[in-house]
């Protein structure tokens, strides 16, 4: 092995601590230390335990589904602190969880909403939680130099102000983010708008939130991270928190709000009936127009707002949510043969106006697994400034160890350009997003305008153990 894979890991006080953390100091450092990228894992990691096996079907969980808290003129309380979790059928893990959840309640809030929300450490380290997608001032905005240590409370206030979508909220504290999202702090936040309230979408029982990720579980069944520099990978695959999931379907169109919720696993999402899901959101809210599609690549951070159309699936058959990739069953739909209709809009959905020309361009270059443009991220260095309402083209490459989901907190961007490596621009990365994938020879190019809140924002590698290890940036909107 040579020393520049090993120095980074074992510089940051992150990994060593995270490391210790697992109780097997020894083993999870050595295998940091022999498995720098993805293409080193071994054939262990990428076997697909959780799903279908050859010779037997697994016992099918009833998916849970995480309930739902409304932001409104009571103050929410989130508590951040150790508890336990059924992963389905009674296997119980340790987690560390949201208001004893996992994954955390769902919030929910209307555009114009008042949101205050008090983040209780209950933790044993420091946290502090960033809502993910939402347009909030710097000091609601979770950057690390606001973490709270244990027994801290941090108290948020702002105004939802931004197009309906699904957003979601994790820790963001120094180093530490990788632990704990992967040991279970992450949560839905859903923001809803009249517009997308005509559109008269499925909702109730037929909007279901789904939080897809993996994990790994030691020999008592309990997650544990055993974080890796290449990035984490987890050999079992959770939807909401549920092993082996099932989701008893009408005969319906349903809408599926889904967040890639892994700290560095890319999901192939497809139906195993070769169906098409109707895309009709992502990041930043609903596209113009709905788009059929059979196949999806999901890189952490990023989300999808998706149509299905189980109108013709009778009692007992089933679909499998498939992610390709990995080869895995995600989560398995079974008809209940009961009519409750539903629609797929034909006509547009929303519109989206391109931002215009740019005023200036910048370039950032996602180096090795803990750098951009060279450097390691330092909490108290402000990297570059950003004017407040300028549009701006941002163009990111990278110089190997990718995957790099590149995501941009205070401001949704419009990417307009992928060359080299996949050389296209996905369905699914039209309109509105804040986290993009990043390929091996890749250049992808955004055009951003910072136009809610000026101060201090985070730029950063959305796999989270580079993130950890520094591959994050500190700018100021000005
Ligand atoms: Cu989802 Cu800066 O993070
Ligand atoms: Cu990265």
């Amino acid at each position: 092995m040579s020393s520049h894979h090993s120095e980074p890991v074992l510089d940051r006080r992150g990994f060593v601590r995270l490391t210790a953390s697992t109780g097997l100091l020894g083993a999870a450092g050595l295998s940091m230390l022999t498995s720098c990228s993805d293409h080193t894992m071994t054939g262990m990691d990428h076997a697909p335990m959780g799903g279908a096996k050859p010779g037997g079907t697994p016992t099918r969980n009833p998916l849970r589904i995480p309930p739902t808290v409304n932001v409104g003129p009571s103050e929410l309380t989130l508590t951040a602190a150790p508890g336990s979790a059924d992963l389905g059928g009674g296997r119980i893990s340790t987690a560390l969880e949201y208001n004893g959840e996992f994954p955390g309640p769902t919030i929910r809030a209307s555009s114009g909403d008042r949101a205050t929300i008090s983040l209780v450490n209950g933790l044993s380290e420091e946290t502090i939680t960033h809502w993910h997608g939402m347009l909030v001032d710097d000091v609601n905005d979770g950057h690390p130099r606001f973490a709270i240590g244990p027994g801290g409370t941090y108290r948020y206030a702002f105004t939802v102000n931004q197009r309906a979508a699904l957003n979601w909220y994790h820790p963001h504290p120094h180093m530490l983010t990788g632990k704990q999202v992967a040991l279970g702090l992450a949560g839905a936040f859903i923001v809803n708008d009249a517009e997308e309230a005509s559109l008269g979408l499925p909702a109730g029982a037929l909007e279901v939130p789904l939080i897809i990720r993996d994990t790994r579980l030691d020999r008592a069944g309990n997650m544990q991270y055993t974080p890796k520099s290449g990035g984490f990978l987890g050999s079992v695959p959770l939807v909401n928190g549920t092993r082996d999931p099932q989701l008893l379907v009408g005969k319906a169109v349903y809408r599926f709000r889904v967040l890639n919720g892994a700290n560095a696993r890319i999901f192939g999402l497809a139906l195993a009936n070769g169906a098409s899901f109707i895309l009709i959101g992502n990041d930043g809210g609903l596209l113009e127009q709905p788009v059929p599609i059979s196949r999806i690549d999901l890189s952490p951070g990023e989300r999808l707002d998706l149509l299905v159309d189980f109108r013709s699936l009778g009692l007992n058959q089933t679909v499998m949510l498939r992610d390709a990739r990995a080869g895995w069953d995600l989560l398995e739909f079974k008809g209940t043969g009961v009519a409750t209709g539903g629609s797929i809009p034909t006509g547009s959905l929303s519109t989206i106006t391109p931002l215009g020309p740019e005023v200036r361009t910048r370039s950032f270059s996602f180096d090795g697994m803990s750098k951009i443009n060279g450097r390691e991220y330092d909490i108290n260095r402000t990297d570059f400034q950003v004017p407040f309402g300028d549009v701006e083209k941002w163009v990111f490459s990278t110089n190997g160890n990718a995957p790099h989901p590149v995501h941009v907190h205070g401001a949704s961007f419009q990417v307009v350009g992928r060359t080299g490596g996949r050389g296209t621009i996905y369905p699914w990365e039209a309109g509105w997003k804040d986290t993009v994938l990043l390929e091996d020879g890749e250049t992808v190019t955004v055009k951003v305008r910072f136009d809610a809140s000026r101060g201090l924002y985070l730029m950063h590698c959305h796999k989270l153990e580079h993130e950890d290890m520094g591959m994050m940036a500190n700018f100021k909107v000005v």
